[in-house]
């Protein structure tokens, strides 16, 4: 089926559970920027319940990052004047949209989706429950808790939020794409048992760099493994960031030779690539790193100087933006009422096929 009929929506969303680094800026948010442009009508939403799913115990953590993120994202260029932010608490749709759509999904289909699977094990949340398991647990597994139902069903509360505004346009990052999957799912379940194209199904864009490394080397940067760049760092931390970058294991000497198998490897041209509008300078300076003409102090005082660049505009734009609290209430109540257009529009058309439309 196609989403012909549907005007183009674009939805997005972050949990407020941390500054925004640059691995969410080249993942999604340069991506936002761009799309607003193209796309009528374009959403912005603070995921502030989804984080409480597994932050339950530590809603001042939510509560101290939800105006982070809005900062975040209008410092990069997302722009009220294109883009409508709002808070997921203040639309309750969502929520009951979410107990109505919790009927088309099944405990198993949550439990095996991986992106639940990965973040549940780094949260500490066992999926399996004692009754299942036919052995006696392992020791090393005995601090494992069991997983709260709000966490294992967020993907559930996912398609709540985009599908309240009918998006069919959802930028993020590509870990969670199995998320998207049961957006998806939830979308052409509904549609067939209720016998109406109410929802789209949503497609979901990814950005051309997927995916950025972790300052250690580590496959993906990340607040919890202390290896990204925040988009709010201070010049100093983010010196002393690149300055502790992953480079060559086997380039103790400056005049040691590296292989470009080993070249592939180095975090600090593998940002130089990302970030450094002068890939021919780059390339230079890859040869000569390749060939023992220069150490590593080398690329990483051009890396500290092009992010340095690239970021203190966006720091300064920010701190500026943080002065005028109303400014930001204003740009969020505004939001907020636009989304609960769209999702008091489509909660009158699901209570119509789903037969709770008692008193019209
Ligand atoms: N789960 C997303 C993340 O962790 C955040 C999010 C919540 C979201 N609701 C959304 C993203 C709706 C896109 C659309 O990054």
């Amino acid at each position: 089926m196609s989403n012909k009929e549907f005007p183009k929506i674009v939805l997005t969303g972050d949990r407020p559970t941390g500054p925004l680094h640059l691995g969410h800026y080249v993942g999604s948010l340069q991506n936002r920027v761009a799309l607003q442009d193209q796309y009528d009508t374009c959403f912005y939403m603070v995921a502030d319940v989804q984080a409480l799913t597994d932050n339950a115990d530590n809603p001042q953590k939510v509560r101290d990052n939800m105006m982070e993120v809005v900062l975040d994202n209008l410092a990069v260029g997302v722009d009220p004047e294109k883009t409508h932010f709002f808070i997921q608490s203040q639309i309750p749709e969502i929520a009951e949209l979410t107990i109505l759509f919790q009927n088309l999904v099944t405990v198993q289909q949550l439990s095996h989706n991986p992106t639940i699977k990965t973040e549940a094990e780094q949260k500490g949340y066992s999926l399996q429950s004692k009754f299942d398991q036919r052995e006696e647990p392992e020791e090393q597994s005995s601090n494992l808790q069991g997983v709260p139902l709000g966490f294992l069903a967020y993907p559930v509360s996912q398609a709540a939020d985009v599908l309240f505004a009918k998006a069919n346009i959802v930028p993020v990052g590509e870990d969670q794409e199995p998320v998207m999957e049961v957006v998806r799912d939830v979308a052409r379940k509904f549609n067939n048992l209720y016998g109406k194209e109410i929802f789209p199904v949503p497609k979901t864009i990814f950005s051309e760099v997927i995916r950025l490394v972790g300052t250690d080397g580590n496959a993906k940067a990340s607040k919890s493994l202390g290896n990204a760049i925040s988009l709010s760092d201070t010049p100093e931390t983010i010196e002393k960031k690149v300055k502790g970058m992953f480079t060559c294991p086997s380039k103790v000497a400056v005049t040691d030779h590296v292989t470009s198998e080993e070249l592939a490897g180095n975090v600090v041209f593998q940002y130089l690539d990302i970030f450094d509008s002068d890939a021919g300078g780059v390339e230079d300076l890859k040869k000569q790193y390749m060939n023992g003409e220069i150490g590593d102090s080398v690329g990483k005082a051009r890396l500290t100087q092009v992010l340095l660049d690239f970021l203190n505009p966006i720091r300064e734009r920010r701190e500026e933006l943080a002065k005028d609290p109303a400014k930001i209430e204003k740009i969020l109540q505004e939001g907020i009422a636009r989304a609960r257009e769209h999702a008091a529009a489509t909660m009158a058309e699901v209570r119509e096929v789903m037969k709770i439309d008692y008193f019209k």
